[in-house]
C-alpha cells in the first residue's frame, strides 16, 4: 500500500477504510485503554491524530512512543470528535520505524532561531521552518509559472565564470591549483597554470549570459544560485543566494519596471491562495501586520521615482540617518526603508541613478550623468530588485568599460553581442531570499535558507 500525505488526507471529503500514513510523532497522550498520537509528515502544518487502542498487538511499545519517533500507521480515516481537526485515524496497525531517545532536542516550548540554526536536521521539523521552506518551494514554482505563462524561456547560466558582472570584486575564486607549491609569475599566482588557463570564480549574476540568450530567444530568465564574498554580516546579505534574472529583448526601462512589479505581485498572490495555513502561521506568530503588508504590495501601483528626487525627499525629511545622503552617494538600507515604509508607504521603484555608483553595463542616459538603472524597494527589506536597461551601443559600452577599469579581453564575447543585431534590452535581478523574507515576515536572511552561508559560517 502507498502512503498518503497528510496534506492530501486532510482534504478528504469522505471517510476511508484503509489509509497508510508515515511520519514523525509530535506528541502522545495516554489514557487507560488507548493513546492519542499526533503525527506530522512535513507535507503541511497540521498533524493528524492517531487513535491507538489496546487491541494493537504492540500496544505496550506504542505507549512508550517518544516525540520525534518515526512511525507507519495503517487504519481508517474518520471524522474527528475532537476540536480543531476534521479527520483522525483509528489505527489497526502502528509500526515503530525508529524510536527517538528522550533527549530529542526540540521541546514543546518555542525555540530561538539562533538555537535552531545549530541543528541541521531538526530545524525543518519545527512548525515555523517547515512552513518557511514549503513557502520557499511554492514561491519558486509560482515564479516559473509566471514566466512560462508569458512565454519566457528558462536558461541555465554557468556557476563558474571568468567575469565579474557587477564589477564589485566580491568574487569567490575557483581554482584547482595546489596551494602548497603554488606556481607563480611576477610574484602572483600564475593563472595560466590553473584549470581553465585563466582566473575563474563563482558567478555573482547570470545576467551577462542571459543577455546573450535574450538577443537570440527574445525573453529569457535564469533562476539559480549566485555567490558574493561580501564581508558584511547583515540580516539581508548571504554569501550564497538565489537570484531570478529575466532579460528581455526589445524592451526599455519602462517595460522592465512593469515586469518587475508583476513579478512581485503574482507569486505573492499565488502563495496566499496555495499556502494559506503556512502563511497564516507567519501572520499570527512572526509579523502581525503581514497580511496587510502583502495586500498593500499586491494591490498598489508602485511609485516610480527618479533617484534625484529620492535624494531630495531624503534630505528634506526630518529623520536622522546614520549615513549622509546626497546626489552621487549610494542609498543605504535606512534610506530605502524610509522611502518605502514612511514616506510613500508602498513599494517604490527608484530609477536613473548616477553612473558613478552603478555597473558598466547600464544604459547611459542623455544627460551623460545618470544611467537607466532601477531598484525596487519594499517595506521591511529595502532593495529587493536591482536592474536596468542595458547599454546596447558598442562604442558607449566600450568607453564605460574603460572608465570603470574593466579589461576588454575578459568581455570581448559580451562586446561582440553589440556588433550583430544589437537591440535595446533590459532586465533585472530579484533576490529570492529577500522575496521569501517579504512574504513571510522573517527578519533574518539566514532563516529562509536551508543551509545558510555567511561570513565565518559553513558548518553544514
Ligand atoms: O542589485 P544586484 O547586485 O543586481 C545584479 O546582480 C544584476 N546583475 C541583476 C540583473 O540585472 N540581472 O542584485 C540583485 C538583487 C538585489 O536587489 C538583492 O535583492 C539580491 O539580488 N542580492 C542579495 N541577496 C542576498 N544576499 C546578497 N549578498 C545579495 N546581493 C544582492
Ligand atoms: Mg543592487
Amino acid at each position: 500500500m502507498k502512503r498518503t500525505k497528510i496534506f492530501r488526507l486532510l482534504q478528504s471529503d469522505a471517510p476511508a477504510d484503509n489509509v497508510l500514513v508515515k511520519g514523525w510523532v509530535r506528541t502522545t497522550r495516554d489514557s487507560k485503554t488507548f493513546s492519542f498520537v499526533e503525527v506530522n509528515d512535513g507535507s503541511c502544518l497540521s498533524n493528524i491524530q492517531i487513535i491507538a487502542d489496546n487491541s494493537l498487538e504492540n500496544y505496550d511499545e506504542v505507549k512508550k512512543l517518544t516525540t520525534g519517533s518515526a512511525v507507519a500507521v495503517t487504519g481508517s480515516l474518520s471524522e474527528s470528535q475532537g476540536k480543531g481537526q476534521k479527520w483522525e485515524i483509528t489505527a489497526n496497525r502502528l509500526d515503530i520505524i525508529s524510536l527517538a531517545p528522550e533527549t530529542y532536542p526540540l521541546q514543546k516550548k518555542r525555540h530561538t532561531d539562533e538555537f535552531l540554526r545549530t541543528i541541521a536536521h531538526l530545524r525543518p521539523r519545527t512548525n515555523k521552518y517547515g512552513a518557511a521552506f514549503r513557502i520557499r518551494s511554492e514561491l519558486s514554482y509560482a515564479i516559473h509559472k509566471f514566466f512560462r505563462d508569458r512565454d519566457f524561456r528558462y536558461l541555465h547560466t554557468p556557476i563558474i565564470t571568468g567575469s565579474d558582472c557587477e564589477g564589485a570584486g566580491e568574487l569567490f575564486r575557483v581554482t584547482s591549483l595546489d596551494f602548497d607549491g603554488l606556481p607563480k609569475k611576477e610574484g602572483k599566482p600564475d593563472d595560466s597554470k590553473d584549470f581553465f588557463g585563466k582566473a575563474a570564480n563563482l558567478t555573482v549574476s547570470g545576467q551577462l549570459s542571459a543577455e546573450m540568450f535574450a538577443l537570440a530567444l527574445g525573453d529569457v530568465y535564469t533562476f539559480g544560485p549566485t555567490f558574493r564574498a561580501e564581508n558584511s554580516n547583515t540580516r539581508r546579505h548571504a554569501a550564497e543566494f538565489w537570484m531570478v534574472e529575466p532579460e528581455m529583448a526589445f524592451c526599455d526601462l519602462e517595460g522592465n519596471m512593469e515586469l518587475a512589479e508583476d513579478l512581485i505581485k503574482y507569486p505573492i498572490q499565488h502563495v496566499i491562495e496555495e499556502c494559506e495555513a503556512d502563511i497564516g502561521l507567519f501572520a499570527r506568530f512572526v509579523d502581525k501586520n503581514l497580511m496587510k503588508t502583502l495586500e498593500n504590495i499586491t494591490a498598489s501601483d508602485y511609485i516610480r521615482l527618479p533617484y534625484r528626487e529620492a535624494v531630495e525627499i531624503l534630505k528634506k525629511s526630518k529623520k536622522k540617518f546614520d549615513h549622509d545622503i546626497e546626489f552621487g552617494k549610494d542609498m543605504q538600507t535606512e534610506h530605502e526603508r524610509y522611502l518605502t515604509e514612511h514616506h510613500f508607504k508602498k513599494p517604490v521603484i527608484v530609477y536613473d541613478y548616477p553612473k558613478t555608483i552603478k555597473p558598466f553595463y547600464m544604459r547611459m542616459n542623455d544627460d551623460n550623468e545618470t544611467v537607466a538603472a532601477m531598484d525596487v524597494l519594499v517595506p521591511g527589506i529595502g532593495e529587493i530588485i536591482g536592474g536596468s536597461q542595458r547599454e546596447e551601443r558598442a562604442e558607449v559600452l566600450k568607453s564605460r568599460m574603460s572608465e570603470t577599469g574593466l579589461p576588454e579581453d575578459n568581455y570581448w564575447w559580451y562586446l561582440e553581442s553589440r556588433e550583430y543585431g544589437t537591440v535595446p534590452h533590459s532586465g533585472f535581478g530579484l533576490g529570492f531570499e529577500r522575496f521569501i523574507m517579504l512574504v513571510t515576515g522573517i527578519r533574518n536572511i539566514r532563516d529562509v535558507i536551508p543551509f545558510p552561508r555567511t561570513p565565518g559560517s559553513i558548518e553544514f
